[in-house]
């Protein structure tokens, strides 16, 4: 069976969030288990791409309303990906050098969608199942089904995975135009409150819709940012499969990006050696328990609450923090204000290092995570794999993760996005942390489960084959 990932983003090939590391991991745990799976994205302006070996496989011109698109689709000669990867190029429309935040998001979306649909329609390289991640490819089910140009790709079954409902890709009518010819007594499938909304539209229109977690499946009927109701009304294909990680890229023994690997056995001395780096590198003192926090600095990750919570902890307790990060500028300003009157007890990097990131999920004793919203999240995951102790927020994928050490877990865990729920958790994590022996034993607990993508893996691989067989 093969099935074809489209996206816009994927570890190695372009990251900005946990997006890329799922569909840069499931696709090669899906081809240990009897799949082929490959990924297709646009072609940005990034190192990985301009360094990367590549050919080009088909070439072709596509319109949007009248303008004309030249591109082609270049396969990726890597093998070290563990799957097939194609990028989509199209000079000066894709190949720019961020993922996102472009006026024409809309029209870079609908371009590549089309151009996916174009290039495997032609090619009769049709796959069993599509598998779109996200309103940026939540086209692809209403065109496939609908668009007399790609008629031939009627019956293939298309998926669905909403990592984010957040973000729904809303275009007004008077693009329309940009869609090829359709069936015009099917436009209803495009609508949602009176615009065109990719999101909703894959919703209606895909055969199967997942979510990157069963408990963010049951909060998205209560609350979806306007999708609720839509959610409830086709809630017998959705269903909620909990995100795996990369075990490979994420192990503190290979790790090549962090400053000492550890394995069970050894992570008071492995993480001893990458905390040390972190508190030489920001000016923090090692003897102190260290919380980090990495992340988009938005809302949803209650990234807003941070400088509040920095200096109520860092007025209060005895303890370190250090934050990297990037998005709202309001927050960045005050983060970075903050590291002059904590000096020595706080510092940020403003921006988005991956090397940094795993050095910090290595080297902190915690991890703050005080989302709002938190569809599956992967940090918590990545925090556990090297052996530091989640602190995080009720809710979506941290909920189905994370048990606190009170109900016999591993975490520590508040109901609710507020300056007093996570400065109570800090405050319970230092008591923890003074008892070194308890703490000691939640980090060899913790390193010991297994989220890798086996098992998650599996359930995708079980839906496809169902969809397949009807
Ligand atoms: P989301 O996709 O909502 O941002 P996830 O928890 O699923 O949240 O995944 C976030 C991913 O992005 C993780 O791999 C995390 O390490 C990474 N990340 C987020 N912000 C940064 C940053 N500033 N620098 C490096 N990596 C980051
Ligand atoms: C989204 C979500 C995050 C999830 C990631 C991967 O960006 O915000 O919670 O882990 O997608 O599915």
């Amino acid at each position: 069976m093969n099935i074809l990932h489209t996206s816009f983003e994927c570890y190695p090939i372009a990251k900005v969030g946990g997006l890329a590391d799922v569909v840069g991991a499931l696709p090669k745990y899906q081809n240990n288990v009897g799949v082929t799976a490959s990924v297709i994205t646009p072609y940005y302006d990034n190192q990985f791409n301009n360094t990367s070996r590549r050919k080009s496989v088909y070439k072709n011109t596509i319109y949007l309303g009248d303008i004309s698109y030249r591109y082609s689709i270049e396969k990726i000669l890597s093998p070290q990906l563990g799957f097939e990867a194609y990028r989509v190029y199209i000079k000066e429309l894709l190949d720019r050098p961020n993922v996102y935040n472009y006026e024409d998001d809309a029209e870079r979306c609908i371009v590549f969608q089309l151009a996916v649909l174009d290039w495997i329609t032609n090619t009769d390289n049709i796959p069993d199942i599509i598998h779109c991640h996200d309103h940026h490819t939540g086209l692809i089910p209403f065109l496939v089904s609908h668009c007399d140009q790609f008629t031939k790709l009627k019956k293939t079954p298309t998926v669905l995975t909403i990592h984010n409902a957040q973000y729904q890709g809303q275009l007004s009518y008077d693009k329309l135009h940009y869609l090829p010819p359709f069936d015009h007594d099917k436009i209803g499938l495009l609508d949602w409150n009176n615009c065109i909304n990719p999101l909703a539209s894959g919703i209606k229109c895909a055969w199967r819709v997942t979510a990157v977690s069963p408990t963010y499946m049951q909060e998205l009927q209560q609350k979806a940012n306007g999708l609720e109701e839509l959610l409830r009304h086709e809630n017998k294909k959705c269903i909620g499969i909990l995100n795996g990680i990369d075990t490979h890229t994420w192990n503190a023994e290979i790790d090549p990006m962090i400053i000492k690997n550890y394995k069970e056995t050894t992570v008071v001395s492995g993480k001893k050696e990458n905390k040390k780096w972190i508190c030489n590198h920001f000016g923090l003192d090692i003897n102190k328990p260290l919380f980090g926090f990495i992340g988009r600095l938005v809302e949803e990750k209650g990234a807003d609450l941070l400088p509040e919570i920095i200096r109520e902890t860092l007025t209060n307790l005895e303890g370190s923090i250090v934050v990297l990060g990037s998005g709202n500028l309001e927050v960045e300003e005050q983060l970075q204000s903050l590291t002059n009157e904590f000096k020595g007890k706080y510092n940020t990097h403003i921006g988005y290092d991956e090397r940094l990131s795993h050095i910090i999920y290595a080297g902190v004793d915690f991890l703050l995570m005080p989302s709002r919203v938190e569809p599956c999240g992967l940090n918590q995951l990545y925090a556990l794999r090297y052996g530091t102790v989640p602190i995080t927020r009720r809710t979506g994928g941290l909920k189905d993760t994370v048990i606190d050490i009170g109900e016999n877990g591993f975490g520590i865990c508040h109901e609710n996005t507020s300056v007093w729920d996570v400065c109570y958790s800090i405050q319970r994590a230092i008591g923890l942390y003074e008892d070194q022996q308890k703490y000691r034993g939640i980090q060899h607990q913790i390193m010991k489960i297994d989220h890798s993508w086996s098992q998650s893996a599996h359930q995708y691989i079980t839906i496809y084959e169902s969809l397949t067989n009807q």
